[in-house]
């Protein structure tokens, strides 16, 4: 990994971000919240690097910036409701968890592998040309290591991730300095808070005409709640060098299975893979799934925690 560029926030320094991330690179980017890590939403391996950066143990799912409404539309269903509280507070510290479109080209390690995405559009000046100047939605998760606080100025960027990550651009302290607010809707379009943020839930009331409820009534998954997250639908059994008759296997690196996460056995390209073959075997009709054993190292430990959770009794 080379050395974490400082790049300016001036049109030749965003210039040189937004080429970092057309090459699949990670940009850690002002927002008027937090700074984020941001690599090519569309791009599976990409946004496994924003994994293997944070040191993240598990794949929770992402939010996507994008620089309007009309940007987020190719992406995600926009309801009427969904549309007035965009009007309202776009751009803006507000996240909508909103159901997928099915030509959203979106990497399903961005959802990890939900039916819904997480879009927002970014206040910050700088975030706003970024976004342009790279022409696709950018998946971001605060620029922090796992398990340490939100950053709000590139020096807390770099003390967490500096090595680890292409660049930061240089835009001085974040104005809010707390994340956005993130609401979610139930299948009657009932708004939920999941993550109470820098918009208010009162400003949020004004729109929707009633306080939005809280948490989730199950049917979404909030942050930390994440246990019922996406699983094949077949039983998963883990740790399995060979397959049993009737077992669909998937591989990894020597053990070749039917289908592989990796056949080189790179830890990066599993988990830019994993959520995609979840989809595949389901789409295959696999009712028992072999996985082969995945090293508990790196992204082997998200990628084991991710494979556990769809081991688990259902
Ligand atoms: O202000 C912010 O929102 C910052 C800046 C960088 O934009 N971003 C941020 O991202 O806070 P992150 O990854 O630290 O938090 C994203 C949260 C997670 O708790 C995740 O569970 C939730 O959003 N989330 C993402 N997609 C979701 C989905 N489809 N359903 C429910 N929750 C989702
Ligand atoms: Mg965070």
């Amino acid at each position: 990994m080379p050395e974490t560029r400082l790049l300016p926030a001036d049109p030749a320094g965003i210039e040189d971000a937004a080429a970092i991330l057309r090459a699949g690179g990670r940009v850690a980017l002002p927002t008027e919240t937090v700074y984020g890590l941001g690599a090519d939403a569309r791009d599976d391996r990409a946004v496994a690097g924003i994994f293997a950066a944070k040191d993240r143990p598990e794949f929770n799912p992402l939010i996507v910036h994008v620089p309007d409404a009309d940007a987020a539309a190719a992406h995600v269903e926009m309801p009427k409701i969904a549309q007035r509280l965009a009007d309202a507070f776009w751009p803006g510290p507000l996240t909508l968890v909103l159901p997928l479109r099915a030509d959203a080209g979106i990497a399903p390690l961005v959802t990890a592998g939900l039916p819904t995405l997480a879009v927002r559009v970014p206040a910050h000046p700088v975030a706003q040309t970024l976004l342009h100047a790279f022409g696709g939605p950018v998946a971001a998760p605060s620029a922090n290591p796992s398990g340490r606080i939100s950053p709000t100025t590139p020096e807390h960027v770099l003390a967490g991730l500096a090595g680890r990550i292409e660049a930061v651009i240089d835009a001085g302290p974040c104005d809010v300095g707390v994340e956005s607010t993130i609401l979610g809707f139930d299948a009657d379009g009932t708004a939920r808070l999941l993550r109470p943020g820098g918009l208010a839930a009162e400003d949020i009331a004004g729109v929707l005409g009633y306080a939005p409820l809280p948490g989730t009534d199950g049917s979404i998954n909030a942050p930390g709640q994440l246990a019922s997250h996406y699983a094949p639908s077949g039983r998963v059994r883990l740790n399995a060098t060979d397959a049993r008759p009737g077992e669909v296997h998937l591989g990894f690196g020597p053990v070749a299975g039917d289908l592989t996460l990796s056949e080189s056995g790179d830890l990066a390209e599993a988990a830019a893979t994993l959520f995609r073959r979840f989809h595949e075997l389901d789409a295959m009709g696999a009712e028992q799934i072999a996985v082969a054993p995945i090293p508990e190292e790196g992204l082997g430990l998200a990628i084991n925690d991710r494979l556990r959770r769809a081991a688990a009794p259902r």
